[in-house]
């Protein structure tokens, strides 16, 4: 884990800020837009968590994935933790397919998670700022991420990295707004 506060940012379009270990600020700003280029946004998670949203609406798609030879996507898990490769690996093949959205607004508390519940946040706003706070984690799960474009690598979700100093003022604009 970063040490509390300092921000990242996720490929997937958001500034990411640890409060504690299970609490998350999650900052989707038009100003720091999605960096992964392969179609690869819909994951599930080792965890389920409860979500609540603070500024902005937010998009949640939700979808049925599970692997096939004959797929329309790649499906790739988290490497081993702690392991020296963190890296990505691909499963294989998998058919994947969109079961419907939900659009969050702020004041909204959501829960989601766990293995096999595939999803893709994304903003209907300029700015959507969610936190997000873990309710149980599944020990040992690999979280798995889909590719749409198959026969593509994918880059890991923290590769490509904004301006520290940018992202902190981001950080702290929101922090007024909410304040
Ligand atoms: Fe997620």
């Amino acid at each position: 884990m970063n040490k509390p506060l300092t921000p990242r940012f996720h490929g997937n379009g958001f500034i990411q800020v640890y409060m504690s270990p299970d609490v998350r600020l999650h900052i989707w700003s038009k100003d720091f837009p999605a960096t992964r280029v392969q179609n690869a946004r819909i994951h599930d998670h080792r965890f389920t968590f409860n979500s609540t949203v603070l500024i902005g609406t937010l998009r949640h798609e939700m979808f049925a994935v599970k692997t096939h030879h004959d797929g329309n996507a790649d499906l790739w898990q988290q490497g081993t933790p702690g392991s020296k490769s963190s890296r990505l690996e691909l499963i294989g093949p998998c058919l994947c397919s969109r079961i419907g959205a939900t659009f969050y607004e702020a004041g909204t508390t959501y829960g989601y998670g766990n293995p096999g519940m595939f999803h893709d946040s994304s903003p209907d706003s300029d700015l959507a700022v969610t936190m997000m706070v873990k309710t149980s984690v599944v020990d040992g799960y690999r979280a798995q991420i889909v590719c749409l474009d198959q026969g593509s690598d994918i880059e890991h979700a923290f590769d490509n990295q904004p301006d520290e100093q940018d992202m902190r003022e981001e950080v702290g604009r929101v922090m007024r707004l909410l304040i």
